[in-house]
């Protein structure tokens, strides 16, 4: 017999206080953290009633999970949350946060950029960033300090999207100051503070972050029009360059320039904006993860290490062929990505009437998947608690297993909303990898009180203090 619906108020959780429910209880940057912790006191499907986001529903289970994932564009979107407050700070909206049959447009032209082909062109750019990363690090090794791991990487992500996304050279790897990347440096922390804001103070008391907006995102605004500009230039002197554009900016105003596209310029300087957004903080974040994670395990660095010397050279970047040999990195990026997934989290909005994990769920209310709770659970991943590269390579049985890792951790969504930038993503972690390890050895990876780093929720889940010491070889 099929077990009955249950309704939302039929659902075990935490304690609820009288008007605000559990929202006293929330604690933004370790939120995660609590609904892991939740899911294991009260099961993989409890309730929550969090303020304005309402009725909550969160999912532990990776099938409900991943069903949930799938009904987009027609049974869920996006909550507005992340959109809603970067319209109102002024800056244009992008694929991220739109839904219908707007982001089924923005999503077109956005993949067209993510193309392989396309990727493959961007690959000269990658690795001139990844020499200025070496260049900063020989600095820093031959001085014998630490280097702060997470916001080097975040340089490198940053010169490497910028780079990409705009088709301009953005340096913030050897100089400190780059004038755009200053002031989207600004925007970044303030979106992220009003985001998980329990109000919105900054509309009764304007502050010093409302004064920074008002200079900041006009200068950003005219710098992504001129940046548009210059690659139409660019494609009107050069037609060639439209079957193989030199960025994601050129290769999404191909697609924008489409006869029914319905995609404008506005549309495309939004999404230049959401690339720099969505690719940042995730990719620096699973490097710094992945480079810890390998430090606490010698046996894997050392293969991983021999791997990367093995294949490629001192004196020469890597080509794509190379990169793609680098099995045993990419297993293990696979698995710091199960175990530090940088997006812990997806809270998704109803938009009909549905069903999942045995609940009945209505239009509007809010659907949050905890990521991380069965790629945690031994009886799914055996000793899931260990970092074990090679159930990444056949090991953990067929992939089509239901029980395959694959199935089990999401690191980058499911379904038609999937990461877009995944495979960028992965050549990016590979051209950094394969830097510091055909260039360094590794001395010292760890916080200053030699404490597990903490994880820390800001727009995506970094570890907090980390540092990194290298010696030079060579
Ligand atoms: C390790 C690095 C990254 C991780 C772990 C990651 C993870 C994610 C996740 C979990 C989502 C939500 C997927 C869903 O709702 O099912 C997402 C969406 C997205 N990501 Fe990434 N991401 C990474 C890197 C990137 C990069 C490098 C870019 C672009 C340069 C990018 C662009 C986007 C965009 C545009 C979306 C929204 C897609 C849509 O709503 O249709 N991401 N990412």
């Amino acid at each position: 017999m099929t077990p009955a619906l249950r309704d939302f108020d039929q659902l075990p959780g935490p304690p609820l206080w009288p008007v605000v429910g559990n929202l006293l209880h929330v604690q933004p940057a370790r939120l995660h953290l609590q609904l892991e912790a939740w899911c294991r006191q009260y099961g993989p499907v409890f309730r929550l009633r969090l303020g304005r986001f309402g009725r909550v529903v969160v999912l532990g289970d990776h099938g409900p999970i991943a069903q949930l994932l799938r009904d987009r564009p027609d049974g869920f979107r996006r909550t507005s949350r992340v959109q809603d407050i970067w319209t109102e700070m002024g800056l244009l909206p992008g694929v991220f946060g739109a839904n219908g049959e707007v982001w089924q447009r923005q999503r077109r032209m956005v993949m067209h950029g993510f193309d392989p082909a396309h990727v493959r062109g961007y690959h000269p750019q990658l690795q001139r960033v990844a020499q200025r990363l070496v260049a900063r690090w020989r600095l820093a090794a031959a001085g014998g300090g630490d280097i702060d791991l997470q916001a080097d990487l975040m340089r490198f992500t940053v010169d490497a999207i910028a780079g990409l996304a705009f088709g301009a050279e953005v340096d913030t790897l050897s100089s400190d100051e780059d004038v755009i990347q200053r002031h989207l440096n600004r925007l970044f922390p303030i979106l992220f503070r009003r985001v998980f804001s329990p109000l919105p103070w900054w509309r009764w008391v304007p502050n010093a972050d409302n004064r920074a907006l008002r200079e900041s995102v006009p200068a950003i605004h005219a710098a992504v029009d001129g940046f548009i500009r210059q690659a139409r230039d660019r494609l009107h002197a050069d037609p060639a360059r439209r079957a193989a554009p030199g960025n994601l900016l050129e290769a999404m105003l191909v697609a924008a320039d489409a006869p029914d596209s319905g995609i404008d310029d506005a549309q495309v300087a939004g999404n230049v904006l959401t690339m720099l957004l969505a690719g940042e903080d995730t990719t620096a974040n699973t490097l710094a993860w992945l480079i810890h994670l390998l430090w606490l395990n010698p046996a894997e660095l050392a293969r991983v290490r021999d791997e990367v010397r093995a294949v490629c050279c001192v004196d020469q970047a890597p080509s794509l062929d190379q990169l793609a040999r680098l099995e045993h990195l990419e297993a293990c990026t696979h698995e710091a990505m199960r175990l530090k997934p940088v997006a812990p989290m997806n809270a998704l909005q109803a938009l009909r009437p549905t069903e999942l994990a045995g609940v009945r769920i209505e239009p509007g209310m809010v659907v949050m998947a905890a990521m991380r709770h069965d790629p945690m659970r031994d009886e799914l991943v055996p000793h899931a608690s260990a970092f074990e590269p090679d159930r990444w390579r056949g090991e953990g049985g067929p992939a089509e297993a239901a029980h395959h890792p694959k199935r089990v951790s999401m690191p980058f969504g499911a379904g038609p909303r999937i990461c877009p930038g995944r495979y960028l993503a992965l050549l990016e972690i590979k051209t950094a990898m394969a830097a510091l390890l055909t260039h360094f050895d590794i001395a010292h990876v760890g916080t200053a009180n030699g404490q597990p780093p903490e994880e820390v929720l800001h727009l995506a889940m970094a570890p907090r203090g980390l540092r990194m010491r290298l010696q030079a070889r060579g």
